[in-house]
């Protein structure tokens, strides 16, 4: 499979170390507005600085190519992606799906309307800690979940769009935690209420912390907080987790997972005390590929069966009107329905 790259610098370079790594892809051309970066990511990567396209309407015309990979900013994601799919190629495309709710559901209506494939890179699914919790949470020894708790707190100094955006915690990377919420409880966010502020010291434009709340359809109460202007003891990027079961509790720190079980309600003095099992530390289910190289794989043979993904813009729409949705909570300060 001949993809296109639009977008080779910053997270490009995730893209541009898995397709170089992949047996079973290759690179027809690339697209990059910034002169410096094609010069110096052609170095870097030994790319022919000859198929560097300006836009992805010239890389079209001027080579052969079976899919694109777009990795360029959010507000670019809908004119690239649109582009590609009305022509008939499926895209492999970074996160957000786009950078606002309307331009998120253009691209799944082009998607639908095309029956072209635009899988989204929400690559936090495809890590052996995520899929270690799935694995439990889906084993039902835990039995059903009744609520989970996420903390995440990280000071990073990325300068760039992130800096300017309005919620760049909220849509730039909460989103991953997110959609995880999706994934691991196989349902949709039905309420959300929401907070955001932006601390004195915070060097974004936008809020950088909020608190969230949301009910999922199937009855659980997921509760956030998170913070993106941290200054010390921060969390891993998966964030620390607690999943309140029917029969134990699931624990994720610093990105390890531990479970609990309740054994019985204790008898005679000191009844009316749960007796649990110990803790015990959960391996790491092993993983071939992980993030950009599993979800390029996955895309791959999607792509060449004529199947979807687990993350395609028709799914992904809901993570994004649950991210919008917590969004308009903040904004508003009031309770959403969705
Ligand atoms: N999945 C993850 O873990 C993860 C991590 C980081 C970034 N991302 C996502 O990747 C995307 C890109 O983020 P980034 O941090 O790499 O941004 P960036 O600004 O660092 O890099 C974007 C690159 O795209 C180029 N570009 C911008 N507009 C373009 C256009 N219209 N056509 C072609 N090239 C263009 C820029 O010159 C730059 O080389 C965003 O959607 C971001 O949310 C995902």
């Amino acid at each position: 499979m001949k993809v296109i790259q639009v977008g080779i610098g910053g997270m490009g370079n995730a893209w541009l170390h898995a397709v170089q790594k992949s047996e079973v892809v290759d690179f027809a051309g690339f697209v990059e507005i910034n002169k410096d970066i094609a010069r110096r990511q052609a170095e870097a990567y030994g790319l022919d600085a000859a198929q560097i396209y300006p836009s992805l309407p010239t890389a079209l015309e001027a080579v052969a190519a079976d899919a694109v990979i777009n990795v360029t900013p959010p507000q670019f994601h809908r004119e690239v992606t649109v582009c590609a799919l009305e022509a008939g190629l499926p895209v492999m495309q970074e996160k957000p799906l786009a950078g606002n709710l309307e331009d998120a559901r253009a691209i799944a209506a082009a998607a639908e309307a095309t029956g072209v494939l635009c899988s989204v890179g929400q690559n936090y699914r495809y890590l052996p800690l995520s899929q270690t919790i799935k694995n439990i949470l889906d084993s039902g020894e835990l039995g059903a979940v009744a609520a989970l708790n996420v903390a995440f707190f990280k000071g990073p100094h990325f300068g760039g769009f992130r800096e300017a955006m309005a919620h760049p915690l909220i849509v730039d990377m909460a989103i991953h935690h997110f959609d995880a919420m999706r994934y691991f409880l196989g349902s949709d966010a039905a309420t959300i209420s929401a907070r955001s502020w932006n601390p004195p010291w915070s060097w974004y434009a936008g809020d950088a912390s909020a608190a969230v709340h949301i009910g999922f359809a199937n009855g659980a109460q997921a509760s956030y907080t998170g913070s993106w202007c941290s200054q010390a003891q921060e969390t891993t990027w998966n964030g620390n987790w607690r999943f309140e079961c029917e029969r134990g509790v699931l624990l994720v720190e610093d990105d390890r997972a531990y479970v609990q079980k309740l054994l019985r309600v204790g008898e005679g003095p000191g009844a009316l005390v749960n007796v649990h099992d110990d803790r015990r530390e959960a391996p790491l289910v092993h993983m071939e590929r992980m993030a950009q190289d599993y979800l390029l794989a996955e895309f791959y043979d999607a792509v060449t069966r004529g199947r979807s993904t687990g993350t395609s813009a028709q799914d992904n729409i809901k993570t994004m009107e649950l991210v919008f949705g917590i969004v308009r909570a903040c904004d508003s300060g009031e309770p959403i329905t969705l």
